[in-house]
């Protein structure tokens, strides 16, 4: 990468680079998919590289799998970890409880079961990623290919009954295909613009046959971290109740800067 970094890639990366700081010798790690993870997985790969860190990695998707071995971080399967020390990864949005919607870049299945099989999760973000109530972010949820308009009307459907301020559900595209997941399925934007109550919602939208997952992360999180343009990083712990303010001293560093393509 070359030039200055816009002040939202350097929010991005002070959040990274203090969730880093969370990570410690031995640790299984757990590696969020999206713009903010990337900064996380080049900040890690440069302590596995500059200081020695040792630590696996366990992908949520195969572009930070990809993105992890080319920085240098040793890969394995959840199964072959079994559990993690802590996960960190990006988000769409956060409330005022750390609750959750995930699932912009299409990896909230793998996402939420990495974040659930492990200590701690930490999220790291922009201010801008922060809500009052969820549901401005379209919410993603993954559903299989077989009877994909079936599950579509079924959802519909039961929005109708749901506290939610719209309706619209859309097929997401890759240019004129339908987007596939990871895991071979599609995913359905929910354009609800608000979600009075994401406990129930997340609960209600699973029990439809066709859907596998859906992008809410409720009592999931542990704590974020956010980042802002001028280096300064707030870190929320929701079980500690603490916010605790920091300075991340922005260099800039070709070997980490170069090659970002997500
Ligand atoms: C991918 C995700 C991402 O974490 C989320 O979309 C945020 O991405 P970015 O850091 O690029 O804004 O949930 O499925």
């Amino acid at each position: 990468m070359t030039g200055e970094l816009s002040p939202i890639d350097k929010a991005k990366f002070v959040a990274a680079k203090r969730a880093v700081e969370y990570v410690e010798d031995g640790m299984r790690v757990g590696l969020g998919t999206g713009s903010t993870a990337a900064w996380m997985v080049r900040c890690l790969g440069e302590m596995v590289r500059e200081d020695g860190l040792k630590i696996k990695g366990v992908p949520t998707s195969t572009r930070t799998a990809d993105l992890a071995r080319q920085v240098g971080i040793e890969v394995i399967s959840l199964d072959e970890a079994k559990w993690l020390d802590v996960t960190i990864d990006g988000t769409d949005e956060y409330d005022g409880n750390l609750n959750l919607i995930k699932g912009g870049g299409g990896a909230l299945l793998q996402e939420k079961i990495v974040a659930t099989a492990s200590d701690m999760m930490v999220v790291i973000a922009d201010i801008s990623k922060r809500v009052e109530t969820l549901g401005a972010f379209p919410l993603p949820i993954e559903v299989i290919p077989f009877g994909l308009q079936t599950t579509q009307a079924l959802v519909e459907e039961t929005l109708v009954s749901m506290d939610v301020l719209g309706n619209n559900v859309t097929l997401r595209m890759n240019g004129d295909v339908p987007f596939i997941t990871d895991e071979g399925n599609h995913i359905l934007d929910l354009h609800l613009n608000r979600i009075g109550n994401p406990r129930q919602f997340s609960l209600v939208i699973n029990q439809i046959p066709g859907v596998v997952e859906n992008g809410l992360f409720i009592d999931i999180c542990d704590a974020v971290v956010i980042g802002y343009g001028d280096g300064k990083v707030e870190v929320r712990d929701i079980n500690a109740g603490t916010v605790q303010e920091d300075r991340i001293d922005f260099v800039e560093n070709e070997n980490l800067f170069t090659d970002l393509t997500d």
